[in-house]
Parts: structure tokens; C-alpha cells; sequence
């Protein structure tokens, strides 16, 4: 069954947990959806997961289109979520319509994501307007990196959870579907779930949440760079992955693949007509 952003707020209403993993590629994509995961999300981590850079920042329009139409094309029936990359919706509301336009009609996608929330409220607004669904991100959002000084928890002071409570309602009133809580107390969390009607999915934000997301090459232990506290590896494909290639390495280098059945025949007397 296809899902849709008010299937996630049923899914609240009845109690039942959201499962949300990010993906970049049509091969993960595919697999993810045939697993039966709710939500895919292109985020910008795939910066760093995909390009390599040490943040989300350098993350364009572009980049997040080429790998949201593969992500598109590997899904049946997760709910689709494009993030919106650094500065795209921060110049003006027109802007961030244009940009989340192309995103959506380019590749696809059934929403965008985005970072903040009073200090963006017309962006979310026009968006809405546009009638393009919006996923909300409070708390650690990594395009805010450098104001916050590193990846640091956040929502630890009563300003901060003051704010960040007052954030999820004005996004709730606004009309966003769902709102991502990232490294924040998961006490703080809770209360955050409690106090709206849209789900709240956590990364880092405890089990009060109404669901949960994890970077996939983080659950599956294939990003072996850092991995942050409140990530479970699922699985340690990293040292597997290293290992196939050695041994294909080698066995290239010894003459031992490939092997006769992985050869295609040529016709009868094919290479004596040839000289
Ligand atoms: O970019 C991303 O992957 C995200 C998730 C971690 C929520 O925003």
C-alpha cells in the first residue's frame, strides 16, 4: 500500500510507530521499500555519506534532485521525502517555492523536508500554500552547524526547550505533516509528541517519539567514520564489504576469476573465419 503524509498522522493517531531510513540510490531504495520501511528521505547527510564532505553545507538543489529521482524510481510505496539543501529556502518565500517546485515536479518526491521553524515560518507557509507537504527539523539541524559551534545536543537549556516546543506547535499550525527531533533530551522529545498532533520521528531524541529515522549507512554499519551514540548498527557491512573486494582483488591477480561459467561461448568455427 502506498504511503502518504496522513497516513504517518493516522498512524500517530492509532498509536502505531513510523519507520523512516534515508536513501540515496535506487538500489537501497528498492530494498528498503521491499522491507517495508514507511518513509524514505533523501536528506543532505548525503553530503557526507554519498560526496564525502565534512557537513551538510556544500549540498545543492542539484545534488539533492540527482539522487532523489533514483530514490523515486526504487520506490513502490514508502512515502517519498526530499530534504531541502543549505540556503534554498532562506532567501525568500518565491525562491523556496521555485526550488522546492523543481524538486518535487523533477523528481517525484511526495514532500520536502525542511530545517527550523519560527525563523522560517514564511517559507514553510508559502510552501503550504503551494500545497507541497512539508516535514519539519528541529533541534540539531546540521545546516545550523556553525552557529551552534559543532554537533552538539540541543533543547539542554529552558530557552532552548521553551523555543523548540513553541517551533513544533507554530509547525503543526502551519500545517506540516510530520516533524524530525534530532539529538535533543529524549525527555524533552516526549513532551515535544505529547503536546501536537503530528508525529514526531526521532533521531537521537529517545523512544517517546512517534517514530524514528537513522542514516542508513549508519544502521548498517557501512560508514565507518564515527559513529554517533545514539545509532544501533543493525548489521556491520563495512569489514564484509572490504573483505569481497580483497578477494576479488586477489583472485583477479591469480588468473582464478573468472571462472569457465562466467565465460560466454563463441559460435563453431567463429574465430577460423576470422583469420
Ligand atoms: O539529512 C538527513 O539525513 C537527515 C536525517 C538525519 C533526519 O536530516
Amino acid at each position: 500500500m502506498a504511503i502518504t503524509t496522513t497516513h504517518l498522522i493516522d498512524m500517530k493517531q492509532k498509536g502505531e510507530k513510523i519507520t523512516v531510513l534515508t536513501a540515496y540510490d535506487y538500489t537501497t531504495a528498492k530494498m528498503l521499500d521491499e522491507a517495508g520501511v514507511d518513509c524514505l528521505l533523501i536528506g543532505d547527510s548525503l553530503g557526507m555519506t554519498m560526496l564525502g564532505y565534512e557537513d551538510t553545507l556544500a549540498v545543492t538543489v542539484e545534488d539533492m534532485i540527482h539522487h532523489a529521482k533514483a530514490v523515486k524510481r526504487g520506490t513502490k510505496n514508502a512515502l517519498v521525502v526530499c530534504d531541502m539543501p543549505f540556503l534554498s529556502y532562506h532567501i525568500s518565500p518565491e525562491d523556496t517555492v521555485r526550488q522546492a517546485g523543481r524538486i518535487i515536479k523533477e523528481t517525484g518526491a511526495h514532500a520536502v523536508k525542511l530545517e527550523g521553524g519560527l525563523t522560517i515560518f514564511n517559507s514553510v507557509k508559502a510552501l503550504i500554500d503551494a500545497q507541497i507537504p512539508v516535514m519539519g527539523h528541529l533541534g540539531l539541524t546540521p545546516q545550523s552547524v556553525n552557529i551552534f559551534g559543532g554537533f552538539k545536543v540541543q533543547g539542554k537549556t529552558e530557552d532552548q526547550a521553551k523555543r523548540l516546543i513553541d517551533d513544533a506547535k507554530a509547525l503543526e499550525a502551519l500545517g506540516c505533516f510530520a516533524i524530525v527531533l534530532e539529538c535533543i533530551p529524549a525527555p524533552l522529545a516526549t513532551l515535544v509528541s505529547e503536546s501536537i498532533t503530528i508525529p514526531t520521528i526521532g533521531i537521537g531524541a529517545g523512544a517517546g517519539c512517534d517514530g524514528q529515522v537513522l542514516v542508513i549507512q549508519d544502521m548498517l554499519g557501512l560508514y565507518d567514520k564515527f559513529t554517533p551514540k545514539f545509532v544501533k548498527q543493525y548489521a556491520h557491512l563495512n569489514p564484509l564489504v572490504v573483505q569481497a573486494v580483497k578477494d576479488y582483488c586477489e583472485e583477479v591477480k591469480a588468473g582464478t576469476f573468472p571462472e569457465k561459467k562466467h565465460e560466454f561461448k563463441a559460435q563453431e568455427g567463429l574465430l577460423d573465419k576470422l583469420y
